[in-house]
């Protein structure tokens, strides 16, 4: 995936560097960076094998925020790796939750598909309060064999499900790959819907929405400088780190290397880092032909969870039916600043009902293909004990 970007570099100027390939360029990627996608092979314990699936789930910022405690035999005790938090753009770690959710839907369908049923209690030692997550487990697992389970369908795109932030064709996905999207998610205690350019003056008002959401991130500087964290510049550092945000384009690596790269300093509003960035968005949202979004009547933990695993299984669906999606989080973060559109997209979406909660809003459409992005590998989820 090639995306324009544009860096503040050190001294104060700023660096046009166009077409720089982020998180999911594979064939940029070092090969020990997305070695996971090659997934478990004959792996004789069930337990890493389910957990092998599991680590290829979407997470936000790429983060990875798994740890894996596997001492007791047969149990699987999941729990929220606190050193990657985003506390600027999440700071109720509402997507946090939602990428625990992701990850216990991957183990869920890699169970069923060895004959397994996956017992998942959530917050095995209470729930977490609505504004901060702490050590205790988020879920405790356990595979049991079931003759009943049957496997999921879904589960034949986990390997090909990639998070595509390229910019998608005019055309429309076709009603019955909508259908299918929307089906993954049936019975499930979520509003789900999908916009397309036909609701043209719900789109015009999402895309006024997404394009100010995102202008205010990149303007305001500790959002900005959160994402400057966890930028992994170069094969070396993106070997390293195999998270975050991949940048492995030439020129940005040679002007890094030089030092002149200060991801310490956020640009100005009307520097280029910022001002070209934002117009390569808008013109990614102006170009998407549909938004698919997603949401929940309330907003505790276990439905926050829910709505990962929810969220997962509708990429899953676009996947199979040949659509990409791309979460655009901006307008549903709960930092000060954003406030106004968090606003807006609640009153469109959410019909401004009291506690509901627009969990997920995506692009949707058709994209060149992408390859994946970095995963550390299960070993390096496993808590020590
Ligand atoms: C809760 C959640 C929120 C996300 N928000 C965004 C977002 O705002 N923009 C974006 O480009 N990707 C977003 N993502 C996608 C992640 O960045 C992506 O899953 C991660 O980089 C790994 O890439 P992959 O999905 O291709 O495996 C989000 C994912 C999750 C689970």
């Amino acid at each position: 995936m090639q995306r324009r970007s544009f860096l503040r570099i050190a001294g104060g100027g700023t660096i046009a560097a166009a077409m720089v390939p982020l998180a999911g360029c594979s064939s940029a990627l070092p090969e020990e960076a997305v070695a996971a996608w090659r997934g478990p092979g004959e792996e004789p314990d069930l337990r890493r094998w389910v957990l092998a699936h599991a680590i290829l789930a979407p997470h936000s910022h790429n983060l990875q925020s798994w740890l894996v405690d596997l001492s007791v035999p047969g149990q699987i005790t999941l729990s929220i790796d606190r050193t990657r938090l985003l506390p600027e753009t999440d700071p109720y770690s509402r997507q946090m939750m939602m990428s625990q959710g992701t990850f216990l839907e991957l183990l869920d369908q890699a169970a069923r598909q060895r004959g397994h049923r996956a017992d998942i209690t959530l917050f095995p030692q209470g729930t977490f309060g609505p504004q901060e997550v702490d050590d205790r487990p988020t879920a405790l697992i356990r595979l049991e064999p079931d003759a009943g389970v049957r496997p999921e369908p879904l589960f034949a795109q986990v390997f090909r499900r990639r998070t595509n932030r390229q910019a998608y064709e005019a055309r429309p996905p076709a009603p019955q790959a909508i259908q299918a999207i929307l089906d993954a998610t049936a019975g499930q205690p979520f509003r789900v819907g999908v916009t397309t350019t036909q609701q043209s003056e719900s789109m015009t008002r999402q895309r006024e929405i997404a394009k100010e959401a995102w202008r205010i991130e990149l303007t305001t500087p500790r959002t900005v400088l959160e994402s400057y964290k966890v930028l992994r510049i170069g094969p070396r550092e993106i070997a390293e780190h195999r998270d975050g945000i991949s940048i492995n384009e030439p020129m940005l690596r040679a002007i890094h290397a030089l030092g002149l790269f200060d991801r310490n300093v956020a640009p100005g509003p009307d520097d280029m880092a910022t001002t070209g960035q934002i117009d390569e968005f808008n013109r990614h949202i102006d170009s998407t032909p549909a938004f698919y979004w997603m949401v929940s009547q309330d907003n505790d933990r276990v439905t926050q969870i829910d709505a990962g695993r929810a969220w997962v299984r509708a990429q899953l669906a676009a996947t199979a039916q040949g659509l990409s999606m791309q979460p655009i989080s901006q307008a549903l973060q709960e930092y000060p600043e954003v406030q106004g559109s968090y606003q807006a997209i609640h009153r469109l979406l959410a019909e401004g009902q009291t506690g509901h909660t627009v969990q997920m809003w995506a692009r949707l459409g058709h994209a060149p293909e992408t390859g994946p992005a970095p995963r550390r590998g299960l070993d390096a989820h496993l808590v020590r004990t």
